[in-house]
């Protein structure tokens, strides 16, 4: 079991796809539990795989009630189908009401990738961004922001370090006494990325999710567990009900009525269980027995279905008495599609993939040659069928460019039935992706003077 288990490294080349069992060892929830409204292809067709507590914001989304997405982009080559993933998936979020912040991780591009800031600005403009409102993402309701030049996201960064250690890190990423310390910074910076849509001066306390590939699984880990560690208040089943336990930190010392000598002043004590009560009594609980010997109150009425608003209403008290009151982030993954030529896509590597803007000759010529589960004879492929798991031109249908489910799992059939031929699924495939490059190029014409509008405040 031990060497067996599954490394994610949000850097490397290689790409685990046993999704099962990053599930299991992570510890993510899989959708299947989760009825999603309205659900988009990604959902439709499981590549939208897993997530972390992704109810809170389906909730808000019932409710309508405030959420936000985040999502960062890296900065360093061009746009590929990969990454207009995210985006499709944000761009849903924002149809269900969200709100959209998206990183441009210019420091972590230039740290790890040698991208210069300036450069890194202008790949994410011109390619990623002009691609962003051409794929629909709507300009008012979209704010993208650079790293380098959000100081807030790099302050939290800093103090949510105090919360972690070497250790830690090497746990979760496998770091050792040879890693480059800008692989240190950048996941503490991400951290920031992550968390401060939820502070006051960018849209106040509410969930906030984060669509990503499961290759940044680990930066989520490391983000829920530091912003939990920072909270004063934490809501936990108990016996009867629910039980709110305080927690006393170096910088709350004095809220929590701890006196530099170390005795507890029990007046500030009983004010400050007084406030826990009062949060909580607003919700409509009456029996709340507070013990602040113990640090605890106990709301024995309460069941987990009310965790969420009584969490919420103590990440409020916590903010008025100074503290973060951070909420963790929720989180959603999808599953990688093939590279063209099998192996994993990359920028890097322009034959393992198409860029959105590469033209309608050069996408067919690399579909062409892309890798195919067909037989090596036609007389074969007949008899034995074709495999559509294996596919790139039937993945890339499904992934990207076929919106009709039935008209997808037709040609599945008739493809593993070998009565479509592979060099056919590459002409079905090939006419889609010119449908879609060439309605994404117009797009992108028709709404470059949007994107400046993406920057604003
Ligand atoms: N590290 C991400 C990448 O390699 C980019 C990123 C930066 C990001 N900040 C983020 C992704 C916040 C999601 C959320 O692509």
């Amino acid at each position: 079991m031990m060497n067996e288990d599954v490394v994610i490294d949000p850097w490397g080349s290689s790409q685990s796809t046993d999704y099962s069992r990053i599930i299991d060892q992570f510890g993510l929830s899989s959708m299947d539990s989760l009825k999603i409204p309205n659900p988009s292809k990604l959902h439709r067709r499981g590549i939208v795989f897993a997530h972390r507590e992704l109810d809170t914001i389906l909730h808000c989304q019932n409710q309508g009630n405030p959420f936000g997405v985040l999502t960062g982009l890296m900065p360093s080559g061009r746009m590929h189908l990969g990454h207009s993933m995210v985006i499709e998936q944000v761009e849903w979020f924002q149809n269900q009401g969200g709100d959209v912040t998206i990183a441009v991780a210019d420091l972590e591009s230039n740290a790890t990738r040698g991208v210069s800031l300036e450069e890194g600005r202008k790949i994410a403009t011109e390619e990623y961004v002009a691609n962003y409102v051409a794929l629909g993402l709507d300009p008012s309701k979209t704010n993208v922001y650079f790293q380098s030049e959000r100081s807030v996201v790099q302050r939290l960064g800093f103090q949510l370090g105090k919360r972690t250690n070497l250790s830690e890190f090497e746990a979760i990423y496998g770091f050792d006494g040879g890693t480059n310390l800008a692989h240190v910074q950048a996941p503490l910076v991400q951290a920031g990325d992550i968390l401060h849509p939820q502070l006051d001066e960018y849209g106040g306390l509410r969930p906030i999710v984060v669509p990503v590939g499961v290759d940044q699984d680990p930066h989520l880990r490391l983000t829920r567990g530091l912003a939990s560690k920072t909270n004063w208040f934490n809501v936990n089943d108990a016996k009867v009900g629910l039980q709110v336990g305080v927690s006393i930190q170096e910088d709350n010392q004095s809220v929590m009525g701890v006196e530099p000598n170390g005795r507890v002043n029990k007046d500030v004590q009983a004010n400050l269980f007084s406030k826990i009560v009062n949060s909580i009594s607003s919700l409509g609980f009456s029996d709340i027995n507070s013990n602040p010997k113990h640090g605890t109150v106990n709301i024995p009425g309460a069941t987990s279905k009310d965790k969420y608003s009584i969490k919420m209403n103590l990440l409020s008290l916590e903010r008025e008495l100074g503290g973060f009151g951070l909420l963790s982030p929720s989180s959603t993954y999808h599953r990688f599609a093939v590279g063209m030529t099998g192996d994993k896509m990359s920028s890097s590597k322009p034959k393992t993939t198409l860029f959105l803007n590469d033209d309608v000759v050069t996408a067919e010529k690399k579909i062409k040659k892309s890798f195919s589960g067909g037989q090596a004879t036609i007389e074969e492929h007949r008899r034995l069928g074709g495999d559509p798991d294996k596919d790139v031109a039937y993945q890339y249908m499904m992934y990207f460019f076929e919106n009709d489910d039935d008209y997808l799992s037709e040609i599945n059939q008739e493809y593993r039935a070998g009565k479509i031929l592979a060099g056919e699924m590459k002409q079905l495939c090939i006419d889609r992706a010119t449908e879609w490059l060439t309605e994404l190029s117009e797009k992108r014409d028709e709404t470059s003077h949007l994107v400046k509008d993406f920057f604003e405040n």
